[in-house]
């Protein structure tokens, strides 16, 4: 019989552990943000004073009653607000975070608490890594996608005008709280694109969590408070073991999550920002890569039809629309999994089962895409 998750017999919290050579951290799912907060920041430091960094589509639902409990524990907390969208995850802002840490820095540890979506985490996460060589932070991830990837797992950083994340570091939080409450207020758009990186965890990793996905997708975009619970914390399980296992990204086992981002990303770019979002490109990349898996025969082609079928039923795209098939190319080329020019990819060889191999030769790709044209 399967383990269950640890879960605080009084409120039923799930408690998921990542382990890291530096030690670990807990992931609270289905926890109150505003009731689990106070606690652990006076479990990181007696005497703190606490920065939220936050983005302003946030702030407005969501910061107050953090700023509040915050205080009503005797914590001196403020509030930094930064813009939304992936275009502001530049130098300029993480500049500006870190130079109100400084102005706030006195005798007290200083604890950031990054609010917010993938662009919040990674900055806010990078700004406590880089202040004073790094000080505690805490991730309260706001969309489904930072629930069941970004806020998990210590990738933070920045992007430059040559590409995403090209600045940044390895760095873990003290803490994850997943509060499902705080997705109530995400547009539904968003909802499917982190339901695009729930997808790819059972299509990677986890065979019987694809069937309960395939039950149960209607109950998950209705944000059943237990259906969302029990899928972040079957995420946040499988991507806290591949962590354990590979913390740094270096070793080849991390790199499964990329499932369906090399696709992704070059569709991403090639289409123009702003086309896709990531969730819904990575649910175009996930099913070329399948049927590419299929091409090479290393799964059925009805297990891909499968994965196509559950990203539709999810309200996400699985074509390509808005490039030529041979634009996406060159982006494919400049993937961070290639090695001596090598390009590798995330392939199935069976539905719960990624590996990462060498690329076919390019032709073969070429096919895959102009298949996967609208
Ligand atoms: N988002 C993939 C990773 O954290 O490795």
């Amino acid at each position: 019989m399967k383990k269950k998750a640890p879960q605080n017999e009084k409120s039923g919290i799930g408690i998921v552990r990542v382990r890291t050579p530096g030690g670990g951290y807990p992931i609270y799912v289905g926890a109150s943000a505003a009731d689990v907060l106070p606690g652990e920041l006076k479990r990181i430091s007696k005497e703190c004073r606490v920065l939220i960094v936050t983005d302003r589509n946030v702030a407005v639902l969501h910061i107050e009653p953090l700023l509040d409990a915050v205080r009503r524990a005797g914590m001196d907390a403020d509030a930094f607000i930064i813009p939304s969208g992936e275009r502001f995850k530049t130098f300029a802002t993480w500049k500006r975070i870190i130079e109100r840490l400084s102005e706030m820095d006195d005798k007290r540890d200083l604890v950031v608490c990054a609010l917010g979506g993938g662009v919040v985490g990674d900055l806010a996460g990078f700004a406590a890594a880089s202040y004073r060589r790094g000080i505690s932070y805490v991730q309260i991830p706001t969309t489904l996608l930072a629930c069941v990837d970004s806020s998990v797992g210590g990738k933070t950083g920045f992007d430059l005008p040559r590409g995403k994340n090209l600045v940044g570091a390895f760095y873990q939080p003290e803490c994850v709280i997943a509060d499902p409450a705080l997705l109530t207020t995400l547009p539904m758009r968003e909802l499917r694109c982190g339901m695009a990186e729930v997808i790819k965890y059972g299509f990677v990793m986890d065979a019987p969590f694809i069937g309960r996905l395939e039950k149960n997708m209607g109950g998950l975009l209705d944000l059943e408070p237990a259906a969302v619970s029990s899928a972040i914390e079957r995420c946040c399980r499988l991507k806290a073991r591949v962590v354990a296992q590979d913390e740094r990204d270096t070793s080849g086992v991390r790199a499964i999550l990329n499932f369906g981002h090399t696709f992704g990303h070059a569709m991403e770019a090639a289409c123009g920002y702003g086309r896709y979002k990531h969730g819904e490109a990575v649910a175009v990349g996930m099913v070329l890569a399948a049927e590419l898996s299929v091409k090479l025969g290393m799964i059925s082609k009805r297990d891909s039809e499968r994965l196509e079928r559950l990203v539709e039923t999810a309200g996400l795209p699985t074509r390509i629309r808005g490039a030529e098939p041979e634009e996406l190319l060159p982006f494919m080329r400049r993937d961070k999994k290639t090695r001596a020019g090598k390009l590798r990819l995330v392939l199935l060889e069976s539905a719960g089962r990624a590996v990462v191999a060498d690329a076919p030769p390019e032709k073969t790709i070429l096919q895959i895409i102009k298949n996967g044209m609208e």
